[in-house]
């Protein structure tokens, strides 16, 4: 569905995306991790022709988007970072719009737009302005454009930022039910638990580049097994001194707490009767973990 080999956009001496290798299957649901300007939108921007690319090879359904966008544009449905909808306009025409911009059949439009609002709960706000919706109803509504040309592929670029959990989890529903149903999807999100539940596959990207590739629990797996216990924040001289030069430790330390990542369970719990430290929690590692590992704070002691 995607293919792109040594994929690059500079803005001007800066690389935004810096020569990416990667590929999106048939059925997949794909996620597009990394942190703030790792690239993730350059990228999914070059896929529908919005921001031409640098060099590299990029294909959508064996198509370059910088050439071929016609014939891209009516089976790739785009939930875009920024909505893009025209505020003084109204849902309905916002909508109407777009359906003749990707060639919805008129006599199709009314239908597959009312179904559609009422799909994602926003039938009732069909005649509002856009100006008069809240950052969530917009979200939605940007969600409810991106299916209106029934796509193969779709790209959810942080489609659930906003939005309350009882909406997320809405919008997880309908995701589901579409890659259930045969639709491709690709999806970044910031969202750690959102992409280990969707995800079949994902990348984690990092300066332009992609830093880690597999399924969440093979990323877990590889990148950071084991357990995590998190401490509280006033203990952190006291753990450091215990872990210092032991390099089963993973060690991180947040404003809210001392994370600790160990192999095992029993590790974690030994530092109770061994130390008198109670961990506040303890999870098993998460793909959280691995962002941070690849990406973030260094997971070292600094003793
Ligand atoms: N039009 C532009 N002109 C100049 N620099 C740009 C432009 N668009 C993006 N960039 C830069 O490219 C880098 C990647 O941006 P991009 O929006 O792709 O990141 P991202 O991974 O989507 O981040 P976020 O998680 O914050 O959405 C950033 O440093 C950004 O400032
Ligand atoms: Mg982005």
């Amino acid at each position: 569905m995607i293919t792109a080999t040594s994929l690059k956009k500079n803005f001007g001496d800066f690389s935004a995306v810096n020569g990416i290798n990667l590929q999106v299957n048939k059925g997949e649901c794909f996620g597009l991790l990394g942190p703030n300007g790792a690239g993730k939108s350059t990228f999914i921007n070059m896929t529908y022709g919005t921001v031409k690319r640098s060099s590299g090879d990029l294909k959508i359904f064996g198509y370059d988007p910088d050439t071929n966008s016609r014939e891209i544009k009516y089976r790739l449905g785009v939930v875009t970072q920024d909505n893009a909808l025209d505020e003084s306009l109204t849902v309905l025409e916002n909508m109407q719009i777009y359906c003749a911009f990707i060639g919805v059949a008129r006599a199709d439009r009314k239908k597959r737009i009312e179904d559609l609002l009422e799909y994602m709960n926003l039938g009732h706000k069909r005649d509002a302005l856009i100006q008069t919706l809240s950052g969530g109803m917009k979200r939605r509504l940007v969600f409810v454009r991106a299916l209106l040309g029934n796509p193969e592929l779709l790209i959810l670029d942080e489609p659930t930022t906003g939005l309350d959990p009882a909406v997320r989890h809405l919008l997880w529903g309908k995701v589901r039910e579409l890659h259930q149903t045969g639709t491709t999807i690709v999806l970044t999100t910031h969202y750690m638990h959102e992409a280990e539940v969707l995800c079949n596959r994902l990348v984690i990207m990092n300066h332009g580049l992609v830093a880690a590739e597999g399924s969440p629990q093979k990323m877990i797996k590889e990148h950071a097994p084991g357990y995590v216990g998190i401490f509280n924040i006033e203990d952190q001289n006291k753990i450091k001194s215990i872990i210092a030069g032991r390099d089963s430790y993973d060690f991180v330390e947040d404003t809210s707490g001392v994370y600790l990542r160990t192999q095992t369970l029993s590790d974690l719990t030994s530092f109770h009767s061994d130390h008198g430290l109670t961990p506040l929690q303890i999870r098993p590692s998460n793909l959280e973990d691995v962002f941070l590992k690849l990406t973030g704070k260094e997971l070292s002691v600094d003793a």
